[in-house]
C-alpha cells in the first residue's frame, strides 16, 4: 500500500497508475461497506473545506455527502464572500490564505473554470499554488485544465459494466451546445482512459482543439499501454465500433480571446454535431457516459442519454465513492 497521506490531486496525471489503482479498489469497498465503519469514522471530527468559485451540482452536493459519511464535515466556501487577492483588487495573499486553512482543516477542495478565469491556465496555475503554500492536500473539484474525481469515476463506472477495459474503443465526440463547456472532464479522460489500455477516438468540427500539451500526453500514455489514440474530424468513421462513447461540448482554443458571445457563434455552426440515434446505431452497443449536466437535444439524443446503455447516473454516484476513497488516503493517517 503507498502513502498518500497529504498528496494533492490536481489530475490523476501527477499520480502513479498503482495509487489510481488504490483509489479505485477502495472506492469499490466503500460503495460495498458505504455505512460501515471503519469508514464512517475516517475523517471523525474533521473538516474539508471547498472553494467554489464556480456553480455545481454533483461536486458540491457529493464532496459534502462524502465528508458526512465519512465521519466529518465539508465547509462550502464562495470565494466572493472571502477577502483574496485577486487580478487588480487588493487582498489575502494564496500564501497566508493557505497556510491558515491548514490550521483549521485537513483538505481543501478548489472548483475554478470558466467564467472564473481570464485565460487558460489560470485555474490550474491557482490550484497549484494553493498546494505549494499550503501544509494540507488540494483536491481539483473540477478547473480548467482537469477533473481527475470526475475521471476516476468515469473509469469506475466502465470498469464496473465492461470488466477490464484494456482493449476496448472509447470514442469521445463534441457535441453542440450554447454552454461554452471547459475543458477540464473532457482532458481528465483523454489521458487516463489511455493509461488503462482502452483505444481512444477523439472526434470534433475542425478547430476545436484541445490542449496541444494534454493531446501530447495522451498519446504517449496510449502508446505505453499498448492502445491506440487517433483525432479524427468525421464523427460518423470515428463512432463505428465503439465499446463506449462520450459526447459533449467543449471551448475551442478562442475562448478567452474572442469571449463568450462570438465563442458561441462559432460553436453554432456545428450544430448538426450531436449523439443522435442514428449516430449511436454505428457503434458497438456502445455504454453512454457524460460528466453531467448534459444539455439535451443538443449535445445528445433523450434516446441515448436515457437508452439501456446509459451509465450516467452510476458514475454521478461513483463521484461519491471515488471522493470518499481520496479523501481517505489523503486527508487520514492509521485508518487502515
Ligand atoms: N460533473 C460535474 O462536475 O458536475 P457539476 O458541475 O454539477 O458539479
Amino acid at each position: 500500500m503507498s502513502d498518500l497521506y497529504n498528496k494533492s490531486l490536481i489530475t490523476t496525471q501527477d499520480w502513479e497508475k498503482e495509487w489510481l489503482d488504490e483509489v479505485l479498489a477502495l472506492a469499490k469497498e466503500m460503495k460495498k461497506h458505504r455505512y460501515e465503519k471503519p469508514y464512517t469514522e475516517i475523517l471523525k471530527d474533521r473538516t474539508f473545506l471547498m472553494f467554489f468559485y464556480n456553480p455545481s451540482v454533483r461536486t458540491r452536493q457529493s464532496f459534502e455527502a462524502a465528508a458526512t459519511e465519512l465521519g466529518g464535515h465539508a465547509q462550502f466556501l464562495q470565494p466572493k464572500t472571502m477577502r483574496l487577492k485577486s487580478k487588480g483588487k487588493a487582498g489575502e495573499t494564496i500564501e497566508d490564505a493557505a497556510n491558515v486553512m491548514g490550521r483549521y482543516a485537513v483538505g481543501l477542495g478548489i472548483r475554478i473554470l470558466e467564467d472564473a478565469i481570464e485565460e487558460y491556465g489560470a485555474g490550474d496555475a491557482l490550484l497549484r499554488e494553493y498546494a505549494k503554500y499550503g501544509s494540507i492536500p488540494v483536491v481539483s473539484m473540477a478547473h480548467d485544465k482537469y477533473h481527475p474525481c470526475q475521471g476516476l469515476s468515469d473509469l469506475m463506472g466502465l470498469q464496473e459494466h465492461i470488466g477490464d477495459v484494456k482493449g476496448k474503443k472509447i470514442t469521445m465526440m463534441w457535441g453542440y451546445s450554447s454552454m461554452v463547456r471547459s475543458w477540464s472532464s473532457v482532458q481528465e479522460d483523454i489521458l487516463l482512459l489511455p493509461r488503462y489500455g482502452m483505444n481512444f477516438t477523439l472526434t470534433y468540427p475542425e478547430g476545436f482543439d484541445l490542449d496541444p500539451e494534454v493531446i501530447k500526453e495522451a498519446k504517449k500514455n496510449a502508446e505505453k499501454a499498448g492502445a491506440t489514440f487517433e483525432i479524427t474530424h468525421d464523427r460518423f468513421e470515428a463512432v463505428k465500433g465503439a465499446d463506449a462513447i462520450y459526447a459533449r461540448n467543449w471551448m475551442s482554443p478562442f475562448r478567452y480571446i474572442i469571449g463568450k458571445e462570438e465563442e458561441k457563434k462559432l460553436a453554432l455552426k456545428y450544430k448538426d454535431w450531436r449523439l443522435t440515434k442514428e449516430l449511436y446505431a454505428l457503434t458497438n452497443n456502445a455504454y453512454f457516459i457524460h460528466p453531467m449536466p448534459i444539455d439535451r437535444g443538443n449535445e445528445v439524443d433523450d434516446e441515448v442519454a436515457s437508452g439501456p446503455r446509459s451509465i450516467i447516473y452510476d458514475i454521478a454516484e461513483n463521484r461519491l465513492h471515488v471522493q470518499k476513497a481520496i479523501m481517505a488516503l489523503t486527508m487520514a493517517k492509521n485508518w487502515r
